[in-house]
């Protein structure tokens, strides 16, 4: 099948080539001078006092986990949605907690039900992990109420929400932690690469041994005779980035303001040309989300009686990518097999009608205008 549209490409340029041909000339290519100034322009960015580069967003949710204490006892428990990537939900357990799946809230807004949040507490409870969905807003000031209400952490996914704001104030900057992705698909690309922000001086130090195997001294300082040795006083891991990777993170980073303008140029357009099958039961969740999102994707819920898959089928055939945010981590059998019987309705609903379109700034207006003809078509197809 040919695809005429994928479901996201790289805003990659010259920019990115000339980052990687400097990175190889200064023949460094671990953790070093770029990524500090990734992580300071990257902290200055969000508005968090401590960034901390790792190599992937999963590293990051796993290292939050930890330097909030999550996984100090077997019996501790951490709150997620399962509509989310299965990251989420691992990372929690690589510390050895348990995870305890809330539901979302509703059909329009499918990031985590504050209330469900509320339900799903127990005495083991230790952090609750805040998903903004596409880059869509938590409900983060309830969200906050409760945990500080109860001593508990609060953990941001931002892997969807680089520059998405709340109030003013940047996605990944509410709680106790926040984790940013760069996989090849996010809204800032490095290939993978991950980011940690905080304001805790006691977390931002926890995170910076661990994602170096616990040592006080890393290769750059020794290099640069800050060091001449180390001592190893934790049990940590090899989380670190490279050079390569965060000079590419600082020329996306230049790119994302306005690239996320056009993502959300892009879904404007996506609302206004679908908007007729809404009389249908065609959900568009977030259309009335409060704050700045990112934009990163764009999902759509299909009317009920609609078949799925000759939606997919016949957009396949019209070489437009699409794809399903998310198979519900508490669907898969790993997760079944551990924790058996549970539903979780809303959030089952919406997995089973969400379908995501193609999107991202480098789209060209003739193909979202043949995105949406596609759809228009496809609908019609999978309602028959
Ligand atoms: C919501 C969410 N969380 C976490 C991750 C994990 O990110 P990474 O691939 O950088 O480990 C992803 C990646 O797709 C994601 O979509």
């Amino acid at each position: 099948m040919n695809i005429l549209v994928p479901l996201a490409d790289l805003d990659y340029g010259e920019e990115e080539e000339q980052a990687v041909l400097d990175v190889i000339h200064t023949r460094w290519l671990t953790m070093g001078s770029v990524t500090q100034e990734f992580e300071r322009r990257f902290a200055e960015f969000v508005g968090a006092k401590h960034a901390i580069a790792v190599s992937n967003a999963t590293e990051a949710l796993h290292l939050a986990c930890l330097a909030v204490g999550v996984g100090a006892s077997p019996k501790d428990e951490v709150i997620l949605p399962s509509l989310t990537f299965v990251a989420t939900a691992n990372a929690v357990l690589y510390t050895g907690a348990q995870v305890r799946f809330a539901d979302i809230l509703g059909l329009r807004e499918l990031n985590i039900s504050p209330e469900d949040v509320e339900m799903k507490i127990t005495p083991h409870t230790k952090a609750i992990i805040a998903v903004h969905y596409g880059g869509y807003a938590c409900r983060m000031p309830e969200i906050l109420e409760i945990a500080s209400y109860l001593g508990l952490a609060v953990i941001e996914d931002a892997a969807h929400a680089p520059g998405a704001q709340l109030n003013h104030r940047n996605l990944g900057t509410w709680g106790d932690a926040g984790c940013f992705s760069f996989f090849s698909n996010k809204n800032m690309a490095t290939g993978e690469g991950g980011m940690l922000v905080t304001n805790r001086e006691d977390v931002a130090a926890k995170v910076r041994l661990l994602r170096s195997h616990g040592m006080t001294s890393l290769t750059w300082d020794r290099h640069q005779g800050h060091a001449y040795s180390y001592d190893v006083v934790a049990l940590g891991y090899n989380y670190r980035i490279d050079e390569i990777r965060s000079a590419l993170g600082l020329a996306q980073l230049k790119k994302l303001k306005a690239n996320n303008v056009r993502r959300q140029a892009i879904t404007w357009r996506y609302w206004k040309g679908l908007n007729d099958w809404r009389k249908f039961g065609l959900e568009f969740p977030f259309q009335r989300t409060a704050g700045h999102p990112s934009y990163h994707i764009f999902p759509m819920l299909l009317p009920k009686a609609a078949d799925r898959s000759l939606f997919i089928e016949h957009m396949k055939r019209a070489g437009v990518q699409t794809s399903i945010h998310y198979p519900p981590i508490h669907c898969f059998s790993y997760y079944r097999a551990r924790y058996p019987g549970l539903k979780l309705p809303l959030t089952e609903e919406a997995a089973a009608r969400e379908i995501t379109l193609p999107l991202y700034p480098t789209m060209k207006t003739e193909d979202v205008e043949l995105v949406i003809g596609a759809a228009n078509e496809a609908l019609a197809y999978a309602l028959k």
